[in-house]
């Protein structure tokens, strides 16, 4: 029997529409759009400049209010939740990747990623330093986790973010340009380890990215134009995530 969580989206935003502004200077950036989401895939979100792809990722991670429309999360009406809800929504299921890291300067490698697990769940000292320095090795980094970002190179920089984010083991990745600063083998590292996230870990990964040559790397690709997704392919990567439960029993 095949589990439910395979057919059921994790996530699924459903006639999402957004504007800017007011009267004459009134641009619609989403125009209906819905897409849905599924446990242990990668999916690429493409398009071009302007096209909306950073508005459509923070209306389905929960940072941006669409003006109609809905984002299932996990079973739950994001939109419909109490600011407050939300928020525990996201510190608790969503991890972020941006373009420009959002690192901390004065604070190492290793501190960066501990402090998520302080802060955040409550860890002691012990654990989050034998969980960061654990999530750091699997990064490549374990010779690097006493260096600030200013030490780091890009490439670097970035997979500490996503160290970062992925350490809480969020069900949601949300990246948004994580490449576009990087060479291809930095983009290309960060991009194998999003989608580790997805096949080893079962979670759902949302990448948006310009780089036609991340296309072999993930499972799923949509893209967008003037507010419109114009082209989804099926989920035809099933098998990951079959292959990652089998494991996991
Ligand atoms: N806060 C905002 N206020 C006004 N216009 C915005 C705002 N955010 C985005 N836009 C406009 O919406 C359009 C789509 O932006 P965005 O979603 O960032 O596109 P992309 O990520 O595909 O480059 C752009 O024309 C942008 O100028
Ligand atoms: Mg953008």
């Amino acid at each position: 029997m095949i589990d439910d969580s395979l057919l059921t989206p994790a996530l699924q935003g459903v006639h999402l529409s957004r504007s800017f502004g007011e009267g004459e200077t009134k641009t619609t950036v989403l125009y209906d759009v819905s897409i849905e989401l599924f446990s242990g895939q990668i999916t690429l979100l493409m398009g071009p400049s302007g096209s909306g792809k950073s508005t459509l990722l923070a209306i389905l991670s929960g940072l941006l209010h669409p003006d109609s429309g809905t984002v299932m999360a996990l079973g739950h009406d994001l939109w419909a939740m109490s600011d407050l809800e939300r928020e525990r929504f996201r510190l608790r299921h969503c991890g972020f990747i941006f373009q420009g890291y959002n690192l901390f300067n004065a604070l190492t490698a290793r501190q960066q990623l501990e402090m998520v697990l302080r802060w955040g769940e409550g860890a002691s000292a012990g654990e989050a330093r034998r969980r960061a320095e654990e999530m750091l090795d699997l990064l490549g980094l374990a010779k690097k986790a006493h260096l600030r970002p200013t030490e780091l190179s890009g490439g670097e920089k970035q997979r500490v973010a996503i160290g970062r984010a992925l350490i809480k083991e969020p069900n949601f990745c949300f990246a948004d340009e994580p490449t576009s600063a990087l060479d291809w083998k930095a983009g290309q590292q960060v991009i194998e380890l999003l989608r580790s996230a997805a096949h080893d870990r079962g979670a759902t990964v949302l990448v948006v990215a310009h780089d036609a040559r991340i296309i072999e790397h993930v499972d799923r690709v949509v893209h967008m134009e003037d507010g419109r997704l114009w082209q989804q392919e099926e989920h035809e990567a099933r098998e990951p995530v079959l292959h990652t439960l089998k494991q996991a029993r």
